[in-house]
C-alpha cells in the first residue's frame, strides 16, 4: 500500500507528468462534458440557491467548474494534496475567482482539514477516488457520510473494473472503434506513459463493492446515476434524520 501510494504522489506531484495531463486535458474533457453536466444537475439545489460544495481530489477544477456553471450563486472549496495541479487549477478557475478556495488533503491519510468538519450539503469527486485503496475508498465514503449535513449528497465519477473479461472486452471493443488511435497508443507506450497507466489502473475495482461501501457507511439514495461502458457517476444521500 505505502509503495503504490508512493507512486500515485509520485505521477501527481511531478512537473512532468501534470504537464502532460494538462496538455491532453481539452481533448479528454470533450467527451466529458455530458456527464460533468449531469453530476451537477443531480445536486438538490434550486438554480440560484448559495450553497459551498467541495470537491475531493479537485485536480484543476473540471467537476467544480461545472457545479459552479449550473448554480451561479454556489462556491466550491477544491481539495487536493498536488501543488502542481492545484497551480494549473487557478488559471483554470480565473473566471471564478471569489468562487472558490483550494485546500490540501491527502484521501489516502484521511485527515481532513478542521474547516471541513461537518454539516456539509455536498461532496463530489471525480477521476480520483480510483487512486485509492480499496480499505480507503471504503474510509473515505465514511468520512464523506460523517461531513455531510443530514440530506446532503455525494457524487462520484470514476471508471470501474468488471471481473469478467468479455465485458471488459467490450468496453476496449467500443474504444478502440471511437478512437483507432487508442489501440496504437496501448501498443507503443513510452516507459513514463506505462508508469502512468499503472498508476491509473492499479486501484480500479468493480462497481458492486463500492456501492456496497456507500450502503455499509449509512447512504440511502445509493444509485448508479449514469454509466457508459468503464465510466459511472454513483452516490447516495445522507439520511435526512
Ligand atoms: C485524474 S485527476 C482528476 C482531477 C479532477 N477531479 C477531474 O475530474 O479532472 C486526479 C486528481 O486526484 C488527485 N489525487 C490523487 N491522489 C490523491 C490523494 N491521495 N489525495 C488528494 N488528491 C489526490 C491528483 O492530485 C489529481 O489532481
Amino acid at each position: 500500500m505505502v509503495g503504490s501510494a508512493e507512486s500515485n504522489a509520485a505521477v501527481w506531484k511531478s512537473d512532468a507528468s501534470v504537464a502532460q495531463w494538462v496538455a491532453t486535458e481539452e481533448e479528454r474533457e470533450r467527451a466529458r462534458a455530458w456527464p460533468r453536466r449531469l453530476l451537477a444537475e443531480l445536486l438538490p439545489f434550486a438554480e440560484h440557491e448559495e450553497f459551498t460544495f467541495v470537491d475531493l481530489g479537485a485536480g484543476t477544477g473540471a467537476a467544480s467548474r461545472a457545479v459552479l456553471d449550473r448554480y451561479p450563486s454556489a462556491t466550491a472549496v477544491l481539495a487536493d494534496y498536488s501543488t502542481q495541479m492545484m497551480q494549473e487549477g487557478q488559471r483554470a478557475l480565473a473566471a471564478y475567482a471569489g468562487r472558490y478556495r483550494y485546500v490540501e488533503i491527502d484521501m489516502a491519510a484521511g485527515r481532513w482539514p478542521d474547516d471541513l468538519a461537518g454539516g456539509l450539503p455536498a461532496v463530489i469527486s471525480s477521476l480520483c477516488v480510483h487512486h485509492l485503496t480499496d480499505e480507503r475508498k471504503d474510509g473515505l465514503f465514511r468520512e464523506v457520510f460523517a461531513r455531510l449535513a443530514p440530506g446532503g449528497w455525494y457524487l462520484n465519477y470514476d471508471p470501474v473494473s468488471n471481473e469478467d473479461p468479455a465485458v471488459e472486452d467490450a468496453w476496449r471493443r467500443v474504444q478502440d472503434r471511437r478512437d483507432p488511435q487508442t489501440a496504437l497508443k496501448r501498443a507503443h507506450r513510452t516507459p513514463e506513459e506505462q508508469a502512468r497507466w499503472d498508476n491509473h489502473v492499479r486501484h480500479i475495482i468493480p462497481l458492486g463493492p463500492q456501492l456496497e461501501y456507500l450502503r455499509s457507511a449509512g447512504f440511502e439514495a445509493v444509485d448508479v446515476y449514469w454509466k457508459e461502458l468503464d465510466h459511472v457517476i454513483f452516490g447516495g444521500r445522507r439520511p435526512v434524520a
